[in-house]
């Protein structure tokens, strides 16, 4: 993985694929499997001690002082809102390009998603667009880390912290990243995490994690992942059943173990790629100098996305595109009355954006493979 690559490695046809778990899974094979029989000798399958184990491991990660593991990172963005008091009435501030559940989550609990654009060069929420989307009723402000590089967060801070707003950060993509040498977690009130397997500490299903410095508001989210019981049977709020599988925390305390050497894996994918393709006309990420890229997925850019898209499924390479429809034009929210020219940046970013494959395991002759692929279509400048 380290050996340095040029177009010249580039193999005749093969297959890459957009995530290989398969190829992880190899790598880690002996210490899974025990931990996984570990699990099943236990009997203990709901909550236990590899739940607390990885809650305070990731914890300690995000350089926090405490986690709350639930079942999705969809849970943890409802929960973590639900707990901050988000309700009817209420206004959350959220991106407008984003997977669907940053939004989705607000809607659920009644309240009302305001949609802000994006920087066109990081893909998210644009500070200079947020102080027009705060009023007397914003509850909270959610950017979200896309990609794995995290949102502006001191300038979005500026702006929240005076008027009181707690900012939740939406670090599904994100776990490792940093801004200014500040962790995914450490900056808002609290983060929420997917572990959802594409993700770069991914399960073998789904899973997720609100962590937080404030004890209080993790004990809110503990309390309503168990259907607001405590103790047992005796109800004090609505909650519901949101725990995180004891399989899941097993798989996830070892994975986290390799968590540092993926990340730099995808670091060194992410640089070959620049070298290979830095004579193309693709549009290769930015990397924010203040920023940590975790590289969860490597996007590229070109008005000739879907052409691009067709001609790499044609090779054999596996793409996808995050997010084909914004999140203000989606059909559910038709309601807030939005339409398109709305959100431009979203907008533009939805039609020419393109994931390629960024996995650890990836080998520079794919690399080297994908590169000539792109080259063959958008040649050289
Ligand atoms: C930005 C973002 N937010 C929230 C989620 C929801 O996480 P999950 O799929 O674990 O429910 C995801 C997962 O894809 C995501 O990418």
């Amino acid at each position: 993985m380290t050996t340095k690559v040029s177009l010249a490695d580039a193999p005749g046809a093969m297959t890459v694929p957009l995530l290989d778990l398969k190829a992880q899974y190899a790598t880690i094979k002996p210490e899974l499997d025990l931990a996984v029989h570990a699990v099943l000798d236990s009997g203990r399958f709901i909550q236990g001690p590899e739940v607390t184990g990885l809650e305070a491991e990731v914890a300690a990660y995000s350089r926090v002082a405490h986690g709350a593991g639930v079942a999705s990172g969809t849970d943890a963005l409802l929960l973590a809102l639900k707990a901050l008091g988000v309700g009817p009435g209420d206004e959350v501030v959220t991106t407008a390009y984003s997977f669907f559940a940053s939004a989705s989550t607000i809607a659920l609990l009644g309240a009302t998603p305001v949609f802000c654009d994006i920087e066109p060069e990081t893909y998210n929420l644009d500070p200079a667009k947020l102080a027009s989307c705060l009023t007397a009723k914003t509850r909270a402000v959610v950017p979200v880390h896309l990609f794995g590089q995290c949102a502006d967060m001191p300038a979005i801070l500026a702006l929240c912290e005076p008027r009181g707003i707690p900012v939740l950060e939406d670090a599904a993509q994100a776990i490792g990243s940093e801004w200014q040498g500040k962790r995914a977690g450490e900056m808002g009130v609290a983060a929420c995490f997917s572990f959802f397997p594409s993700k770069n500490l991914g399960g073998i299903g789904d899973g997720g994690m609100v962590v937080a410095r404030d004890e209080a508001l993790i004990d809110r989210v503990r309390l309503l992942r168990e259907h607001g019981a405590r103790p047992k049977y005796h109800h004090h709020v609505l909650g519901q059943n949101s725990r995180l599988d004891a399989l899941q925390a097993a798989v996830l305390r070892v994975k986290l173990r390799h968590l540092e050497a993926w990340h730099a894996g995808r670091q060194a994918n992410a640089a070959r790629y620049r070298e290979l393709l830095a004579g193309t006309d693709v549009g290769l990420p930015v990397a924010r100098s203040e920023a940590r890229h975790i590289y969860n997925q490597f996007v590229v850019r070109t008005p000739k996305r879907d052409a691009l898209k067709q001609h790499l499924g044609d090779a054999g390479v596996g793409t996808e595109v995050y997010y084909p429809r914004p999140l203000h034009l989606q059909e559910c929210f038709a309601a807030l009355g939005h339409g398109a020219g709305d959100f431009p940046q979203s907008e533009a970013a939805a039609a020419e954006t393109l994931a390629l494959p960024i996995y650890p395991e990836l080998t520079g002759e794919q690399i080297a493979y994908v590169s000539s692929r792109i080259h063959a279509l958008l040649g050289a400048r």
